[in-house]
């Protein structure tokens, strides 16, 4: 038995290859380099669903009919009433999601990344007491999300910073919510129970919850000088450090480089490196020497959530959201594994040892 499933292999993909030796990844035969330069969101998600659909769909199709979903879906924002507003934004995300209705074909999976892209603007703005603002189908996604969030029309670095963070996470291998995904569509439940079960997978702080908890750590920190005692303070009550280590990965994560050039980006274009950028910068060195020390036999270094939360931050968004927008992004990988996972795949039933007692007599 191999706890963690850690080294088993579960799925043939055509979709992402982790190098967690060399620290690379490549998306669809593409270096995360590349497509991070010369992409958008739409151009990615017709790359991971290319060939996967039951008809081919091209970046001008998806565009399309993405900016139809959203503004179809619209609609379906009515539905968050009290109940759903008091919980967690990624909560009441997934309860909002969950009223969609299920099935295999590519009107369900771009409603399910429409859906992504409008319930959380519209959940942060009613949770802000303030009215949600509709789609504008003829924006692209990235610039839609950013107008619905603020009601202004973004800067192109707006856009252009969130598209690089939705292409980055696009995709990674056989991570715990893509693997949830495939356990789903293996079952033939459609695409929407992927993708709920999916997120529900994403929300833990192991995965895709831990980029909140790096700003609660930065804030805590809140100096340089202070990053080495309240890091080894956290160490030595068994905390883990948000935003280090990783499964695969055994030098730096790739994911964390491309964000953190796309902060200095978004950065420069407001005029300059600002102070946060350069302690999180000290914080982020203090914490891989810590981490040397404590764990000499274990690289631990940066994952994609530190860089993640420092561009969520500069775009505005706050940390309790951050979750969300990666789902965002990722709802595009989990939908591109579940159609591979139903076109090739059996139904996914491993098996279990048991180590209970003996059956006894019934008394
Ligand atoms: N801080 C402190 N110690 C750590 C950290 C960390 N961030 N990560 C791993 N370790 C330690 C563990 O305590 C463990 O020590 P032990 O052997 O004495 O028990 C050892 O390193 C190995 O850790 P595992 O849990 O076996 O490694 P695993 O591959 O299961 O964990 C994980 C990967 C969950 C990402 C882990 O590194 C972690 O908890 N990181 C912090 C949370 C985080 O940043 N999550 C986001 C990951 S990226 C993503 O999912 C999108």
């Amino acid at each position: 038995m191999k706890n963690g499933l850690e080294d088993v292999v579960a799925a043939e993909t055509q979709l992402s290859d982790v190098d967690g030796e060399a620290g690379r990844l490549i998306i669809r035969g593409v270096s995360l380099d590349d497509l991070v330069a010369d992409s958008s969101y739409e151009r990615t998600a017709t790359l991971l669903l290319d060939g996967l659909m039951p008809e081919a769909l091209d970046e001008a199709s998806l565009t399309r009919r993405l900016g139809e979903a959203r503004a179809d879906i619209f609609r379906h924002v009515e539905a968050a009433d009290a109940t759903i507003l008091a919980l967690p934004p990624v909560d009441a995300m997934r309860a909002l999601l969950a009223r969609l209705p299920d099935g295999e074909g590519s009107d369900v999976a771009i409603r399910l990344m429409a859906a992504s892209a409008v319930f959380l603007p519209a959940i942060l703005r009613l949770q802000q007491g303030r009215t949600p603002i509709a789609p504008d189908q003829e924006l692209s996604q990235s610039a839609d999300i950013m107008r619905m969030l603020n009601g202004t029309p973004p800067s192109g670095e707006q856009i252009s910073a969130l598209d690089a963070y939705l292409v980055t996470i696009s995709d990674h291998g056989l991570n715990a919510s893509t693997f949830a995904s495939r356990v789903i569509a293996s079952t033939q439940a459609g695409l929407t129970s992927s993708v709920l079960a999916a997120i529900s997978a994403l929300k833990g702080p192991l995965h895709g919850g831990a980029p909140g908890p790096v700003i609660e750590m930065l804030d805590e920190i809140g100096a340089p000088e202070n990053a080495r005692p309240w890091l080894e303070k956290a160490l030595a009550r068994g905390d883990r450090l948000m935003g280090f280590g990783h499964r695969i990965y055994r030098v730096r994560d790739p994911r964390a480089d491309a964000l953190k050039a796309a902060v200095r980006k978004l950065a420069a274009a407001s005029g300059g490196l600002p102070g946060r950028l350069v302690f999180a910068e000290a914080v982020e060195r203090a914490a891989l020497e810590i981490l040397r020390e404590h764990k000499p036999d274990r690289a631990l270094d940066t994952n994609v959530e530190f860089y993640t939360a420092l561009l969520l931050e500069a775009l505005g968004l706050p940390p309790a959201s951050f979750t969300c927008v990666f789902a965002m992004g990722r709802v595009a990988g989990w939908l591109a594994h579940a159609r591979e996972q139903l076109a090739g795949g059996k139904l996914i039933r491993p098996q279990s040892v048991y180590v209970g007692p003996e059956a006894r007599a019934a008394a």
